[in-house]
């Protein structure tokens, strides 16, 4: 078994000192690229994993999104949504766990600990790209939701959150104008994210039945009525008893912005904690909530480049974004 492991650990090696390195914004850590995207190597190492290991069941339902998308937003809500007869507003594991930790992500959490199919629901998340799911997703017919967000705020968002991490490793990132530029040319996590975005948005027009394609402007514009889409979509509709009762209403509230951050779980309490280079204080996956947040970071120079890379990326794609 060990001699397995060194053999498969030596393979792996090989394999990445073949693929293409540059730092990642000045950390002491290396972005490889890697079918078409850049990952670091734990990201690398969960997605092999994944392609090699990962058996999808009918009933998963798995929310995908880039980084810094509305990710944790979209497990408290799905989550909620599908566990509402089991917990209530006062039992629900939300008020406890952080919503990283109610819904695992298939490349670390479930492939190294198995801890999916646990709480009661078939939810599991990835950051993969489209083209790197195994052929059981695909095949077995389970439900996909897609979350992206307007590029300039998914940067900023992402450069916050790169640079708390940064801080609490006690290296330095580069500055934002640096990193801006690195993010336009695609080199950042599962960058370039117009290509992440855009795999996802083919597949969700060749299988509307299958995947779910949201924006989180939409989902901050009217979360109710997202929030009931996705419902329906993922065969947890709400009853006309359950709307008159205000249920959709209670749910929007509960995995609000205002309410999560203000947990004490998501102020004080730490993810993937003792885990070498991977644990992070929960409070660094709450940071303002806002749509057009980027107006406070980026020139207007900085944006328009921005809209006119996205408009280049998305042209004839029908997504605008
Ligand atoms: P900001 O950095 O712009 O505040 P992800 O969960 O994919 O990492 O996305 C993180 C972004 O979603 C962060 O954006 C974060 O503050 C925001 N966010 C976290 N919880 C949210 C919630 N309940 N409602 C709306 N936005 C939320």
């Amino acid at each position: 078994h060990i001699q397995n492991r060194d053999v498969l650990q030596k393979s792996f090696e090989e394999m990445i000192s073949t693929l293409p390195k540059v730092n990642f914004w000045g950390l002491p850590l290396d972005l490889y690229q890697f079918q078409g995207f850049w990952l670091t190597l734990p990201f690398l190492q969960g997605a092999l994993s994944v392609q090699q290991q990962f058996q999808a069941q009918p009933t998963d339902i798995i929310l995908c999104s880039s980084l810094r998308t509305g990710t944790a937003w979209l497990k408290s809500l799905t989550f909620t949504t599908i566990t509402r007869t089991s917990y209530n507003d006062s039992t629900t594991p939300l008020l406890s766990k952080l919503p990283h930790d109610v819904v695992p992500y298939m490349e670390f959490d479930h492939v190294q600990f198995s801890t999916n199919r646990h709480l009661g629901s078939p939810l599991l998340a990835t950051h993969l790209p489209y083209s790197f799911l195994p052929r059981s997703i695909i095949d077995s017919g389970c439900k996909l939701i897609y979350i992206c967000r307007d590029p300039k705020d998914t940067f900023v968002s992402f450069y916050h959150f790169i640079a708390r991490y940064s801080k609490s490793q006690n290296t330095q990132i580069i500055q934002l104008d640096e990193a801006f530029e690195l993010f336009y040319e695609g080199v950042s996590m599962y960058g370039s994210y117009w290509d992440h975005v855009l795999g996802y948005w083919k597949a969700s027009l060749e299988h509307p039945d299958k995947l779910m394609f949201l924006k989180y402007e939409d989902l901050v514009e009217n979360t109710v009525l997202y929030l009931k889409k996705i419902a329906e979509f993922i065969g947890y509709p709400f009853s006309s008893e359950e709307q008159q009762q205000g249920v959709p209403e209670n749910i929007v509230q509960m995995c609000s912005f205002e309410n999560l951050n203000s947990l004490e779980v998501n102020k004080t309490g730490k993810h993937r904690e003792g885990q070498e280079n991977l644990e992070l204080e929960n409070n660094i996956f709450f940071r303002k909530g806002k749509v057009g947040d980027w107006k406070n970071y980026l020139t207007t120079e900085m944006s328009q480049r921005l809209n006119q890379r996205t408009l280049q990326k998305l042209s004839g794609s029908g997504l605008s974004l």
